[in-house]
């Protein structure tokens, strides 16, 4: 379904106490300025901080998320977490693609491709995430390049599959710079990302498929990204760590 939606991926930040305080922050502010009708809200922690984020998320409001998982269902996999496992403790999300894992671990279309059953099959749903970096998009081969990251990386799914996925657009030049693209430059490869939905699939599920944008988005820029058609919200990374800023951008519609 295609809904207004805010995720903050914490990445590899925070302690017990302080994932505790943060989540607290947001569970007030959220009580006292957005108590009706709000966006879907999702809080991504590090695993260790899972079980004790859910805690204080309770009935409140926003979902908890994880930022990774194994392809394997489960087994012999030392220091590894199985989609399954994060279930179990709570999560309804999982990001997936996120350009970090992409370019630190290796994680190519064809792997992604794997990970997105393994996190369907355990009842997940998906935080897909694709962008381009700078070269790419100085070469002017943005578009061929997130059409082949969608082909060979999400377009396996299903119909009823797709409809589990959030697709987040980041370009990896915008990722945690304070460099944002412009509301005209998301605009332009959400469409196109909507645009190639729709030639995977249909028109109807690409009219419900919800794409965020993600990359130094904040409470300053959001409400301009989030006023563009193609733009259902934002994946939020160090703006997520500040529970004022998180409410703020959770506002911005
Ligand atoms: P950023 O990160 O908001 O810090 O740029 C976004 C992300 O990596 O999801």
């Amino acid at each position: 379904m295609r809904q207004n939606f805010v995720a903050g991926n914490w990445k590899m930040n925070l302690t017990l106490p302080e994932a505790r305080a943060l989540t607290t922050d947001i569970v007030r502010l959220l009580a006292d300025e957005l108590p009706g009708a709000r966006p879907q809200l999702v809080l991504c922690p590090p695993f260790p901080l899972l079980l004790a984020v859910g805690e204080v998320l309770g009935q409140s409001g926003p979902a908890l998320g994880a930022q990774n998982f194994h392809q394997m269902e489960s087994g012999a996999y030392t220091g590894e977490v199985s989609a399954k496992q994060l279930h179990s403790v709570g999560c309804q999300y999982v990001i997936l693609g996120h350009s970090e894992r992409r370019q630190h671990f290796r994680e190519d279309n064809a792997l992604l491709a794997q990970k997105l059953k393994t996190a369907l099959a355990a009842g997940l749903q998906v935080i897909f995430c694709v962008g381009e970096s700078l070269a790419t998009r100085e070469a002017d081969e943005t578009f061929d390049f997130i059409g082949q990251q969608l082909a060979e990386g999400l377009f396996g799914l299903s119909d009823a599959e797709m409809e589990q996925v959030v697709i987040a657009y980041e370009p990896i030049w915008a990722i945690g710079t304070g460099r944002t693209a412009s509301s005209a430059q998301a605009q332009e490869v959400h469409a196109f990302i909507r645009q190639q939905v729709a030639a995977a699939y249909d028109a109807g599920i690409a009219a419900n498929t919800t794409i965020l944008y993600g990359g130094s988005c904040n409470a300053q820029n959001a409400r301009e990204l989030f006023s563009q058609p193609d733009v259902d919200g934002g994946l939020i990374g160090g703006a997520s760590l500040k529970a004022r800023d998180f409410v703020d951008i959770s506002k911005s519609f």
